[in-house]
This record gives structure tokens, sequence and C-alpha cells, in this order.
């Protein structure tokens, strides 16, 4: 089965035009994809830049990139149907992508980069929790759930960012509330990053934070019967 999906059609900016699709087992994208390549696209940073994008899925932010006129983008996912899926969806659209399976870690071997893209798994999960069942269109769960506070990715990533960035390079990262932006600007802080905020976007719950809302308000991170999310973006920068 694949999603059909076009961001371009949602977000108005320089993304892909073309109808990509995200096979199964890959996380088609959602309001978080549009947002991070919206505030991309605002910022004019990947123009001319050597980009990376960390967590690619189906490669819509990478193709973003390029089309915002990245002169390389790199690409990189664990998961091997989303390698594959970036691929086809790169040959698509004619959209020059170098594509690597492994880690978000495994981009020093290309560094530095100017700009590092990344929208990760960022969503609270306990194992011994008891969530609704979530239907099998939904997507791996690999690709939203980051252990009990969503910082599974998040964490490692503020320490080690500044490895993979070149001299005046930039960070964008997206994120929801329930991963706490703060303690990830004071992660960039700490690694010596200039981090802020520069975007806001309340959503509605998708099925994902719908099977955990229960669990959320138990747990005292949510208000009962809130059901939207804010998420931000977070840009930081090396001097
Ligand atoms: C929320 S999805 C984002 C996909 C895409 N960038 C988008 O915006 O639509 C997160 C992706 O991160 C991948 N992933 C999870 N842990 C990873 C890791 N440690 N290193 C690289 N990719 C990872 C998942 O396979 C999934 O494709």
């Amino acid at each position: 089965m694949t999603t059909a999906y076009s961001e371009a059609r949602h977000s108005g900016y320089a993304g892909t035009r073309e109808p990509l699709t995200a096979s199964r087992g890959v996380y088609a994208p959602q309001e978080d994809s549009r947002f991070l390549i919206e505030v991309m696209d605002k910022t004019g940073l990947a123009a001319g830049r050597r980009v990376a994008d960390l967590c690619t899925g189906s490669g819509v932010v990478a193709i973003a990139a390029y089309r915002q006129g990245a002169c390389e983008v790199n690409a990189f996912d664990i998961c091997p149907a989303a390698v594959h899926c970036v691929r086809k969806n790169a040959a698509a659209t004619g959209a020059e992508v170098a594509v690597h399976l492994g880690s978000w870690a495994r981009a020093a071997e290309f560094g530095g980069y100017d700009l590092v893209v990344c929208n990760p798994p960022y969503v609270p999960h306990d194992p011994d929790a008891d969530f609704d069942p979530l239907p099998p269109e939904v997507g791996p769960a690999r690709a939203w759930d980051a252990g009990y506070d969503g910082r599974q990715v998040l964490d490692p990533l503020c320490e080690q960012v500044s490895d993979l960035l070149a001299p005046g390079g930039t960070l964008l990262v997206v994120q929801s509330e329930f991963a706490v932006p703060r303690q990830t600007l004071a992660g960039l802080a700490a690694a010596g990053l200039d981090a802020q905020i520069v975007g806001y976007r309340w959503i509605p719950f998708g099925p994902v934070l719908t099977s955990r809302a229960r669990w959320l308000e138990d747990t005292g991170r949510l208000e009962p019967g809130r059901r939207e999310e804010e998420l931000v973006v977070i840009r930081a920068d090396k001097a």
C-alpha cells in the first residue's frame, strides 16, 4: 500500500510539486513535515548550501531542500523501507539526494553541513502503558516513539549536532511541546549553539496522540480534555 500526498498543496512553498509516495512502513508526511519545510523555505537557508536531512522518512524534507536550491543533499534513515522510498521519490521528482541507510549520527561521515534539518521521533511513549491500538495504516512506531519523555533522539542530537555543522551552519528541528522544547534549547546552548524557537503551530491530535491522550493526562503532561498539541521549530546556529 502507498499513501499519496503532495506537500506543495499544503505548504504553498517551494517544496515538491509532484505527488510523492510513502510506502507501507514509511512515515507519510504530516503537519510536522510541512511545518519544517515551510520554515526552511522562509529562512532561505537551503539555497546554495550543503544540507543533511536526518530521519528522512519518505524524503519529503530532503527533496524540498533540493527544490529550495541546496547544492548537495544527504538524507539518513535507519529504516530500509524509508531509504528505498526516498530513492524512488527522488528519482520520480528529479531531485538529487544521496540517501544513506543508518542512524542520523552517520551524517558525521559526510559533514560538515551548512544546514541540518530534522523531524525526529519525539512522541512520549511507555511500553507498559495501556494505549488504544492504532490502525496499521498509521505507520511504523519507530517513526515517532521516543521514550517516556520523547527525547530519545532529541537529547543525543543536541549533544552531537555541532559536530555535524560547518562553521556558520544551522540546525532546524521540529518537535512537539510534549518533548519539552526548553530542554532542546538548553541542550543546544550547552553544546555551544545559539538556539531559539522560530516557529509555533497548533495542530489537532492525530491517531498516535489520541491513543496516548489519557496517559499524557494521567502523567500530568496534558490538561484534561485538550486534544491539540503545539509544534515548534527550533533554530540553532553555530558560530
Ligand atoms: C517523524 S518521521 C519523519 C520523516 C520525514 N522526515 C518527514 O518529515 O516526514 C521520523 C523518521 O526517523 C527515522 N528514525 C528513527 N530513529 C532514527 C535514527 N536513530 N536515525 C535515523 N533515522 C531514524 C524513522 O525511521 C522515521 O522515518
